[in-house]
């Protein structure tokens, strides 16, 4: 038996530092999703494939390999442009979605972050968080963080960045964004990450003690 948890939210709302922080905390295994996603982007863009041949996507995505999935090559805004293409594609998707329930299997428990995961990847994870913060706080944080390992970041961008990514999630017709009915829902707007990890952690550990 394994334990799973299903993190969604749109694009810098903290579900990446929280999945984390929750996968440390009970010793479960980690993906963040959107790294298959870009993954399977990037490896077209290295084999100057096309990015928009559904066959050939879907082809690099059932060959993907899991377990080398490199943030830091992967974390590009080209390939993060990239990334929302393919996952459109509902072949590509198909081969992902596989992929990360396999991966959900993992012994003693899991915590898999994206878009879909507790509406589609694991419908029945044993815990469902949504994650959120308003616009305007994640792209203050993204641009925050980009000053921070010494980049320079233009917040107008940013937000319009944010705001195009949240359209094209919510609004594909495969698998868009959106909240579980039976998902809690996490607005981190106002909330340190240390809370949300709290608040998150108080959920969880009330759904171990019911399994
Ligand atoms: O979270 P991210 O920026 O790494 O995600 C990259 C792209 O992949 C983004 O456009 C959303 C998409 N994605 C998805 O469609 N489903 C997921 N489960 C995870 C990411």
């Amino acid at each position: 038996m394994t334990f799973t948890i299903a993190i969604d939210g749109p694009a810098a709302a903290g579900k990446g530092t929280l999945s984390r922080k929750l996968a440390e905390a009970y010793g479960f295994h980690h993906l963040d999703t959107g790294l298959t996603y870009r993954a399977t982007a990037k490896a077209l863009l290295d084999g100057g494939l096309p990015l928009d041949d559904e066959t050939v996507a879907a082809n690099v995505a059932r060959n993907l390999d899991l377990s080398r999935l490199d943030r830091a090559v992967l974390s590009s805004h080209g390939i993060g442009e990239a990334a929302s293409k393919v996952a459109v594609m509902p072949a590509v998707r198909r081969s992902l979605v596989e992929a990360q329930r396999a991966f959900a299997q993992k012994e003693p428990g899991t915590v898999l972050d994206g878009r879909d995961i507790g509406t589609v990847v694991c419908p029945a994870a044993d815990v469902k968080l949504f994650v959120t913060a308003s616009a305007d706080v994640r792209a203050r944080r993204r641009h925050d963080e980009i000053l921070a390992s010494g980049g320079s970041a233009d917040y107008d961008a940013i937000y319009d960045d944010i705001k195009r990514r949240d359209e094209r999630d919510m609004a594909r017709a495969d698998s868009p964004l959106k909240p579980a009915d039976d998902a809690h829902l996490l607005d981190t707007s106002e909330m340190s990450i240390e809370a949300a990890f709290q608040r998150a952690k108080s959920i969880v550990d009330a759904a171990l003690k019911h399994k």
